[in-house]
């Protein structure tokens, strides 16, 4: 089934940051602090990593597998075994869309903050959060601002898998690393830091309630680009010689670091200077700032450096979002790389102006009762993600023959996989009940009810026409 021709990765440190970039994201250092802070703390990342070890692993291992053995991105790689599955292929590029209608929203705000650092956001504190209310609200700016923060990702992704994707992800990746860990040790030495450690790493279970195990495993799939064929993609760029269980696990741990390592950053000044841990959304905009503003001289550098750091992820991210929509095109529709990437920008940038809008100017207008904003936000986390890789898991374990995905994970049996068993029976038999129980006590329990019956009617509509897509 190998393609000739096919794009793929230059060396293994390449492959390996590529993915790490995608996973590590706003996910990470956005994301994933106000979640925990909103959902009681140690509790919730305790439930985290058990989704990210039990179901994120396993998933990432069936993606690698999956993309790999069939040389193809999200939707061939389905209709290659199985043309009544590629709903499930079509779902991801769908969600691809939809979560690049309101990343590079808060992409851009980033790379606003790099800049605004400079020049006086640091010196009221006070109003720090009504400056970031204003500005994601104002009409023009942040659109320009997430106008800016496109064209880099076009240009990355144009320049195609080896001299765009790799290679950014390669300088770009051990900067954050580096960056993030700056901060915290800058954050660790001031007094009354402990309590924020206490608050990220002692369990509080009385906060626990069934919302938050759909909001850990949401959390997971955002967080490690799984349920929407985004490691399919990249696998079907790998080479043959690559161990892949081992790889699925240095991304997994590397992104899980990298958000225990955005809570270290942010939890410990947090409670050092008294603040709030649920403030949501804005935490990283607003709380962040207010730090960097308390810490005095150098202020300005860490501030500069932290949203350095969230732009970086971010993009890395994009990036592989991106990748999955133009992947998709030039695979299935034989459209040439470079007018995918362009075409593909434009319908998301109206799609993230939508979402810009809709925090502001046309905060009125509503589809199910919310912005645009959330609309691609909670269908893509609350919905597609989870049920997108509950269908890989079903796939790979019902649908692929057994000895097919022993041969890939083994190299064709020159390398051992002592956990094929276990991972084979978690993806057929645990993975997808698991799946089914939390999407559907936390999807009944979305408060917008027709948006969730949207959703559910989007992936039946799908899965009856999949033969056509
Ligand atoms: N993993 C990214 C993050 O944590 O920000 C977001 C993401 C990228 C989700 C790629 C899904 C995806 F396919």
């Amino acid at each position: 089934m190998e393609q000739k021709g096919r794009e793929s990765w230059g060396t293994r440190f390449g492959f390996i940051m590529a993915a790490a970039g995608s996973a590590i994201g706003l996910g990470n250092i956005w994301r994933f602090p106000y979640l925990t802070g909103m959902n009681g703390g140690g509790a919730f990342i305790v439930i985290y990593l058990g989704c990210v070890l039990f179901v994120g692993l396993s998933i990432m291992t069936a993606e690698l597998a999956i993309g790999r053995r069939t040389q193809l991105a999200a939707v061939g790689a389905y209709k290659a075994y199985n043309k009544g599955w590629s709903f499930a292929g079509v779902l991801g590029v769908l969600s691809g869309f939809f979560i690049m209608g309101f990343y590079p929203v808060v992409g851009g705000w980033s790379l606003a903050y790099i800049f605004k650092s400079f020049t006086g956001l640091l010196s009221n504190t006070g109003a720090i959060g009504d400056v970031f209310g204003a500005f994601i609200g104002d009409p023009v700016q942040p659109l320009i601002w997430m106008f800016l923060y496109m064209i880099i990702n076009v240009v990355i992704v144009a320049r195609g898998v080896h001299a765009g994707i790799e290679l950014a992800g390669k300088i770009l990746m051990p900067l954050l690393f580096g960056l993030l860990i700056i901060i915290i040790l800058k954050g660790l030495t001031l007094p009354g830091a402990s309590a924020g450690l206490s608050f990220l790493f002692v369990p509080d279970w009385s906060v626990v309630k069934g919302s938050t195990f759909l909001a850990a495993l949401g959390q997971a799939f955002f967080s490690l680009s799984l349920g929407m064929g985004c490691m399919i993609t990249y696998g079907s760029y790998l080479n043959k010689e690559e161990k892949l269980p081992n790889n699925a696990l240095i991304v997994v741990s590397m992104d899980t670091l990298a958000a225990i390592l955005a809570g270290v950053a942010l939890f410990p000044p947090l409670f050092a200077f008294g603040m709030e841990p649920t403030a949501g959304p804005g935490l990283v905009f607003v709380v962040a700032p207010q730090i960097f503003a308390e810490m005095g001289g150098f202020g300005v550098l860490f501030s500069v450096l932290f949203f350095l750091a969230l732009m970086i992820a971010a993009l890395t991210s994009s990036v592989s979002l991106l990748e999955v929509v133009v992947a998709y095109l030039m695979d299935e529709k034989k459209i040439d790389r470079k007018k995918a990437t362009y075409g593909t920008a434009v319908v998301m940038l109206v799609l993230c102006t939508l979402s810009s809008l809709s925090l502001g100017a046309m905060s009125g207008v509503t589809v199910f009762g919310v912005g645009a904003f959330d609309f691609f936000d909670i269908l893509t986390d609350k919905i597609f993600l989870a049920i997108g890789g509950m269908l890989l898991a079903i796939f790979a374990g019902w649908f692929l023959k057994k000895e097919d995905l022993k041969d890939e994970l083994t190299n064709g049996g020159t390398l051992s996989f002592g956990l094929f068993e276990v991972w084979y029976n978690l993806i057929k038999y645990v993975i997808p009940v698991l799946i089914g129980i939390v999407a559907a006590v936390g999807i009944v329990s979305i408060e917008q009810t027709s948006l969730m019956i949207f959703g559910i009617l989007v992936i039946v509509v799908l899965a009856i026409f999949s033969k056509k897509l």
